[in-house]
C-alpha cells in the first residue's frame, strides 16, 4: 500500500469550513510538511478566513475540490450524514481521506468507505483527536504494561450542556440522519477510548430518551456493558446538564489500580491510585505539560502526512474510527427508547 509518494509538503483540501475547521486552521499553521491548497463549503461565506489567511482555492462545491490534481489528502468536517458520500466520492479521486467523527452514521456507509479505500489503496482515518492527547495515550500504555493488573470494570460519564439553540440554531444537529444524539456527536470519542483500553464489547444493555431538547435523536443514553474479557462498564451521557459542561471522565478499574481520566478535554487524571515510582514520576511530569486546543488534531494529521509521505501505515492505526461506530449501534440495538412525552412538553414550556 501507498506506494505512490506524494512530494512534500503533503497538499491538503478542506472540506466543510464550520466550527471544528478553525481548529484545523491552527494545524496548518503549526504543522510544517503539509500544507492547505484549496477549500470548499456550500455556503462560501465560510471559505473566506481560509482564502484571506492561506490564499487558497475556495469552491462552493467540493467536487471542483476534488478535481484539483494537486491535492493528495481531504479532510470532510462537514453535517455527519456528508461523510460518508464525500469520502468515497474523494477516494475514488485519488485522495486520501481524513473524515471528522463520527465516521459515519451507519455501518453501511462506513464498510462502504473502507471498500473504496481498499479499492483505490488509499488512507481513510477519522479523526480520534483525544487518542493523541498526553494523558489518554499514557493511561493506554499504563494499559498495555500491564500496570492496572487485570481490568475489571470501566465507565464513561459524561455530563455536558447543549441549549436548545445549539439543535436550533444549524438544520442538521439532533437529527438521526445527519447528526445523531449524544452517543454519536458528544459521546463518541469516549466510546473510542474505552474499547481502547478496555477491549471489545460483547453484550448491551441500555435506556435512551429525549429529555430535554426538542430533537429527533437521544439527548441522554445510559447503558451497562459486557465486555469480552470478562469485564463490566457503563456508560452514562447527556447534553442536558444544566447550566453547563459539568464532567467527562473515564474511569478504569483493575486488580492493582484505579484510576479516572478527567479534566478539561481529558488533560489530566481525577484519580490516581497506582503503586510503582516510575509511574508516579511518568505521571508528574505528564501532568506539568501545557497542551494547546488543537493538539490532538495536530497529532493526527501528522500521523496521516508521515503514513502518505514515508509509507508508515502503523502511523495510523490509531484513526479506525468503525469500533466506535460500532458500539454506538450495539448501544442503539440494546437500549429500550424512553418517550416521556409529557415530562418533556412540561419542561420545555
Ligand atoms: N473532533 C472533534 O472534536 C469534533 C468537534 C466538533 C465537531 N466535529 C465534527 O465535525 C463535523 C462538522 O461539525 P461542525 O461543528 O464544524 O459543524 P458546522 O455546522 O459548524 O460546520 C459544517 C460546515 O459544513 C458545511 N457544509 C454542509 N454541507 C456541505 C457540503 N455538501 N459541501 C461542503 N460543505 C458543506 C456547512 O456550510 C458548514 O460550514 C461533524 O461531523 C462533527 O461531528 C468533531
Amino acid at each position: 500500500m501507498l506506494t505512490d509518494k506524494p512530494s512534500k509538503p503533503v497538499k491538503f483540501g478542506v472540506i466543510g469550513c464550520g466550527a471544528i475547521a478553525w481548529r484545523y486552521m491552527d494545524v496548518f499553521e503549526n504543522l510544517k510538511f503539509a500544507t492547505v491548497i484549496a477549500v470548499a463549503d456550500i455556503d462560501l461565506k465560510k471559505t473566506v478566513p481560509w482564502s484571506k489567511k492561506i490564499k487558497c482555492q475556495a469552491f462552493a462545491d467540493y467536487r471542483n475540490l476534488l478535481e484539483n490534481k494537486n491535492i493528495d489528502a481531504v479532510i470532510i468536517a462537514t453535517p455527519s450524514g456528508l461523510h460518508a458520500q464525500i469520502a468515497i466520492e474523494a477516494l475514488h479521486a485519488g485522495k486520501h481521506v481524513v473524515v471528522e467523527k463520527p465516521m459515519a452514521m451507519t455501518l453501511e456507509q462506513a464498510d462502504a468507505m473502507i471498500e473504496a479505500a481498499k479499492r483505490a489503496n488509499l488512507i481513510l482515518g477519522t479523526m480520534l483527536n483525544k487518542r493523541y492527547l498526553p494523558a489518554c495515550v499514557f493511561l493506554r500504555r499504563i494499559v498495555e504494561q500491564g500496570r492496572l493488573g487485570r481490568l475489571l470494570s470501566g465507565s464513561v460519564s459524561l455530563y455536558w450542556y447543549r441549549p436548545q439553540e445549539y439543535y436550533d440554531e444549524s438544520g442538521w444537529r439532533g437529527t438521526i440522519s445527519m447528526d445523531g444524539g449524544v452517543l454519536m456527536n458528544q459521546a463518541i470519542h469516549h466510546l473510542d477510548l474505552l474499547l481502547w483500553y478496555m477491549g471489545n464489547v460483547k453484550k448491551v444493555h441500555a435506556y435512551r430518551a429525549t429529555l430535554g431538547h426538542n430533537m429527533e435523536a437521544e439527548d441522554t443514553a445510559v447503558a451497562i456493558l459486557e465486555f469480552e474479557d470478562n469485564a463490566l462498564g457503563t456508560i452514562n451521557a447527556s447534553t442536558c446538564a444544566y447550566p453547563k459542561n459539568m464532567e467527562e471522565t473515564l474511569t478504569i478499574i483493575g486488580e492493582k489500580g484505579s484510576v479516572i481520566l478527567g479534566g478539561s478535554d481529558l488533560n489530566g487524571f481525577r484519580v490516581w491510585h497506582m503503586s510503582g515510582a516510575a509511574t508516579q514520576s511518568a505521571f508528574n511530569a505528564m501532568h506539568k505539560l501545557h497542551i494547546p486546543k488543537w493538539y490532538g488534531h495536530y497529532k493526527a494529521i501528522e500521523a496521516v502526512c508521515l503514513a502518505i509521505i514515508d509509507g508508515k501505515e502503523d502511523a495510523i492505526k490509531n484513526l479506525d474510527g468503525k469500533p466506535a461506530l460500532e458500539l454506538v449501534h450495539k448501544i442503539y440495538s440494546g437500549s429500550t427508547i424512553m418517550k416521556p412525552e409529557i415530562g418533556r412538553k412540561e419542561s420545555m414550556e
